[in-house]
């Protein structure tokens, strides 16, 4: 089967960083396609460029955040779901562009997250030391497949319980009564199963924590769960967020005429 991961993104000072960084990862994994969503109302040419020169096999959407559900400067960053119009609209074009034959993978890679390739199937004997652990991880999902995510939820790791080879809870602090009280980067989706259930998607107003729930209540029951990263007892992906940098003396220099070269791509 293909992966099809499907990202999200918006400008910003680290945009690119972050692009660079995860589409380096994403070379090293097989039989991959990675669908990028500018949250923007044109495709930009800092990202139009980006894909072009990664290497990887893309698609290349836009769309827009309706300005009254788009989180402002001022707004804490829990106040409203980020990049949901972006994903539903990846989702629509799988739909639209993809055969109920084809065999794949869809996974919701954020911009910002730091992604291992044992995820994938990358596992490579010689690659990770000769441990053979852990291979198709992704790949081999069947309808949905969960596994730990670190650093998120004010906890160390969330991860969902598994007991003789079947979900039977979660360990989570926020929210745990939450249907599937999940990170969006702890689970992945077959294809057909997708294509089959064509008005699942996220839903906009969801409350905060609820958007992954949103999609997967359509989708699946807990006891359905596909537990992967070792019965999810391995954090391989991370919800890892990046400093805002700082641009005090760039503002300062800008006030002096001085700012630096605006033609240099950051
Ligand atoms: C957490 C979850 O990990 C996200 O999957 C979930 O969408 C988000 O909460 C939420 O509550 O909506 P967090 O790190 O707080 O994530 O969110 P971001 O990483 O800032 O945004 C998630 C994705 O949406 C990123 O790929 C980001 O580039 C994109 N995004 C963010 C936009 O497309 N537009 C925005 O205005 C903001
Ligand atoms: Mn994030």
């Amino acid at each position: 089967p293909i992966i099809y991961a499907i990202t999200p993104t918006y400008a910003r000072l680290v945009q690119k960083a972050e692009l660079v960084r995860i589409s380096q990862t994403f070379l090293h994994v097989k039989n991959f396609h990675w669908i990028v969503v500018e949250d923007s109302p044109v495709k930009t040419q800092l990202v139009s460029e980006l894909l072009a020169q990664s290497g990887l096999r893309f698609t290349h959407l836009h769309t827009e955040t309706p300005k009254e559900h788009k989180r402002k400067e001022s707004d804490p960053n829990w106040l409203k779901p980020r990049g949901v119009e972006q994903r539903n609209l990846a989702l629509q074009w799988l739909r639209e562009n993809r055969e109920l034959s084809e065999e794949g993978v869809v996974y919701f890679a954020d911009d910002d997250n730091t992604y291992s390739l044992r995820l994938f199937d990358e596992v490579g004997a010689v690659r990770f030391g000769g441990k053979e652990w852990g291979s198709a991880e992704i790949r081999s999902t069947k309808r949905v497949s969960v596994w730990p995510v670190g650093l998120v939820g004010g906890l160390r790791f969330e991860r969902p319980l598994v007991e003789k080879g079947r979900v039977v809870g979660f360990y989570t602090a926020w929210k745990p009564n939450r249907p599937f009280p999940m990170d969006m980067a702890g689970f992945a989706i077959a294809l057909q199963l997708l294509l089959a259930n064509r008005e699942a998607r996220f839903d906009l107003l969801a409350e905060r924590g609820y958007l992954e729930s949103s999609l997967l209540q359509s989708l699946v029951s807990i006891e359905e769960l596909e537990p992967r990263a070792d019965n999810c007892t391995k954090v391989l992906v991370w919800h890892t967020r990046s400093e805002k940098p700082k641009m005090k003396q760039e503002e300062l220099l800008q006030k002096q005429g001085l700012g630096s070269d605006p033609s240099i791509e950051v």
